[in-house]
């Protein structure tokens, strides 16, 4: 354990590592793959390229280490981590080795800074954040795998359907290969696909459509990068090789990104782009569990092109009094306004959230950090609370600054 002083000492060290973050984390995984190569094949290579996750993982760290002496205070960020960890496979036994590597980085970009004593401080400092983190994985995968139809690591499923669904989108319905039932999961949770491409395992989440309770899941996949980058590895692997009959891997399913649908507040779903996908998923699963709650959708994407799920929402919306949907095509093409696809030119804007949110509505976000960072922003200065809003972030969550 850690005395007063020890958590003092940890915490005083927290702005030098922020501001040799980069240097820290480049040598970290340049070292630790240099070391142990087999962890290529839960890291995501193109992050490490980007510099995104290469910020993302220690930060949390030094996060951690700034509120340690109240963990609880970060709970929500921390638990986001663990069901990230899960749907990746991360186990106990990589945290001290993790643990080993980021001393190591930070004792050789501090240098004299970091004598002993700091650094027997920092390691259990970390050793305190490490066992938090092992003890709720433990608790999701237990859950995960002991729940009817659960399992935990991964599963093979068989590609059953491929769907075009909008431009760079498509939907694969996936079902077990040893035919099980699905465990239930929450709407807006997410599945990781583990797929061998080259060399390596490559890992990356996708989140769920549909209600729970199908014979399949059906995941949404937007085509990510450029032809041959290392950015949008699986999501070129599966629009272009994938195909019905093949096996993929899955995780079970994970993430906090949930719709509470037991509150009877109304609901407000602001989805951009592929961000509608987990939306897609709650809008369904009040259908079923909550045909009586109030529920508005706001859905902006460039053009008709990328208006995925069309007439799925159009259905859901006609289907219920209860739910509303506004769709906002930012750049509409000549063809688009002749079809009247669409609700609004532009972006969902404030004007727009005044007149469709109430002070009492949960809002659920999912789309890019400027998207969620303008509506985030509006919605507080409208007066809602923290609390109610919920959002979703696609790719390193801690790159995000909340405002
Ligand atoms: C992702 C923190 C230990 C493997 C992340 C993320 C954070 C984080 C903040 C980004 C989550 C997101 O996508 O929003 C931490 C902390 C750790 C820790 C604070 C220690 C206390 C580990 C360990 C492993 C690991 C031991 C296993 C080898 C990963 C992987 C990702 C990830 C593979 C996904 C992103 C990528 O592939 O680059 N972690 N992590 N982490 N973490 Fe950890």
């Amino acid at each position: 354990t850690l005395s007063g002083n020890d958590i003092a000492i940890a915490k005083s060290l927290v702005p030098a590592l922020k501001e040799h973050g980069k240097e820290i984390t480049t040598i970290f995984y340049a070292t630790l793959f240099r070391d142990y190569p087999e962890l290529l094949n839960i890291f995501n290579h193109n992050n490490q390229r980007a510099g995104l996750q290469q910020e993302a993982l220690a930060t949390a760290v030094y996060e951690a280490v700034a509120n340690l002496d109240h963990l609880e205070n970060i709970l929500p960020v921390v638990k986001h981590i663990a069901h990230k960890h899960c749907s990746l496979g991360v186990q106990p036994e990589h945290y001290p080795i993790v643990g080993e590597y980021l001393t190591m980085a930070v004792q050789q970009v501090l240098g004299e800074q970091a004598t002993p004593e700091i650094l027997s401080i920092w390691k259990r400092a970390y050793n305190v954040i490490a066992d938090a983190f092992i003890q709720l994985e433990q608790e999701i995968y237990r859950q995960g795998a002991e729940q009817p139809g659960g399992w935990s690591g991964f599963k093979s499923f068989v590609v059953k359907r491929k769907e075009q669904e909008g431009e760079g989108l498509i939907a694969l319905y996936l079902e077990p290969e040893d035919g099980e039932t699905l465990p239930a999961y929450e709407p807006g949770q997410y599945v990781c696909v583990r797929a061998q491409i080259d060399k390596f395992y490559h890992l990356r989440q996708y989140s769920l459509t549909e209600a729970p309770g199908k014979k399949h899941f059906r995941i949404g996949v937007k085509r990510e990068g450029q032809e041959g980058s290392h950015a949008g590895k699986v999501s070129s692997y599966l629009h272009e090789q994938a195909s019905q009959g093949d096996v993929l891997e899955l995780s079970c399913p994970g993430g906090v990104f949930t719709l509470d649908h037991t509150l009877p507040r109304p609901v407000v779903l602001l989805g951009a782009g592929i961000g509608i996908t987990p939306l897609l998923s709650m809008l369904y699963t009040l259908r079923e569990r909550q045909p009586e709650r109030t529920a508005v959708l706001g859905y902006a994407v460039r053009n008709g092109e990328y208006h995925a799920f069309a007439d799925e929402i159009a259905h859901l919306v006609r289907d219920n009094e209860q739910v509303s949907a506004t769709i906002f095509y930012e750049q509409p093409a000549v063809e688009d306004e002749q079809v009247g696809r669409f609700d609004r030119a532009g972006r969902i804007d404030a004007a727009w959230l005044q007149e469709q949110v109430s002070l009492d509505s949960e809002v659920y976000l999912c789309g890019p950090h400027g998207f969620m960072q303008g509506i985030l922003t509006t919605l507080l200065k409208q007066g809602l609370k923290p609390e109610q809003l919920h959002y979703e972030i696609f790719g390193p969550a801690l790159a995000f600054a909340v405002p």
